[in-house]
């Protein structure tokens, strides 16, 4: 069995990231800049946007970090989205999930310049994925898609089974491992909370992606001897072995199953690291392909 170190992972990406904009600096083109937007005082999402901004940091981005309180009316908060969307200085725009419920997500994604949408949620970066045109990956799937690459995991011809059908990773993970292109070229799938014998299914996996957001689901009788374990999980649980009180768990039960696989990726500092370096990558690509 192999860990993947999605930690090493997602820092040497950061560092050729911010070698690019290094040597772009040199060159005298613009610096990235991205743009996020955060609703509410949800303690999970507050992290998340502070560490996206310091990834900015890190790699010598600009960043712009707008904090709504939680009660701000959805017209402002698309007000502020298209006053983003016309400023030329910002090329990638994002919008932390989850909203409050009076704010209709699918207005405030639809919304976004599709050209800034660094996150690959609006519809038309969704379409171009289906249609297997060059757009904005969505940061998890992208993340996955990378550490198979750089450990090398042959994926053509194999049988992986994505468990979960989100929209922000079960969909788009499902797409990406079977268009042709390297990783990519699998026999995929999808498994979801209505399929019948799930474990039957993912006994015959080569690959198995878990998203679903159930805690240790995937057993150590569902994995076959050899395979690849990919866990997407986050789930935060409480614990007192932690200072924060909380600890995340992932999808899969990872001391029964890790001894089965060829590789598997630990929670945390698995795919989780990985979702920001790719937004980060993604927000490179947004200012390259203005050619500015
Ligand atoms: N909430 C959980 N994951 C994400 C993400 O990737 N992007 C945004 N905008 N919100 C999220």
């Amino acid at each position: 069995m192999e860990l993947i170190d999605g930690k090493k992972i997602s820092l040497q990406l950061k560092e050729e990231i911010a070698q690019a904009v290094a040597e772009r600096k040199e060159k005298g083109l613009k610096i990235p800049h991205l743009a996020v937007i955060l609703v509410g005082e949800d303690g999970g999402s507050q992290t998340y946007v502070n560490m996206k901004v310091k990834a900015c940091e890190f790699v010598g981005f600009k960043s712009t970090k707008i904090d709504y309180p939680v009660t701000v009316s959805e017209e402002e908060l698309l007000n502020k989205i298209r006053e983003f969307n016309n400023d030329s200085d910002v090329d990638g725009l994002l919008v932390q999930l989850p909203l409050p419920k009076h704010i209709s997500d699918e207005k405030v994604i639809d919304t976004i310049d599709q050209s800034k949408d660094v996150d690959g949620f609006h519809p038309i970066s969704m379409g171009k994925l289906v249609a297997g045109l060059p757009t904005f990956l969505p940061a998890t799937p992208a993340g996955i898609m990378e550490l198979l690459d750089r450990y090398n995991i042959e994926t053509e011809g194999k049988h992986c089974v994505v468990l979960g059908r989100s929209h922000i990773v079960g969909t788009p993970m499902t797409l990406l491992m079977s268009r042709k292109a390297k990783p990519g070229n699998a026999t995929v799938t999808m498994c979801h909370s209505r399929t019948k014998n799930i474990a039957e299914i993912t006994r015959q996996a080569d690959i198995i992606i878990a998203a679903l957001g159930s805690p240790e689901f995937v057993k150590a009788d569902m994995v076959k001897e050899g395979a690849v374990v990919i866990d997407v999980g986050t789930t935060r649980v409480k614990s007192d072995q932690t200072k924060s009180g909380w600890k995340l768990k992932g999808d899969v039960a990872f001391d029964e199953v890790k001894d089965k696989t060829s590789y598997i990726t630990p929670v945390p500092g698995g795919v989780g690291p990985m979702t920001i370096a790719s937004l980060l990558k993604n927000t490179l690509m947004a200012v390259e392909m203005k050619g500015k």
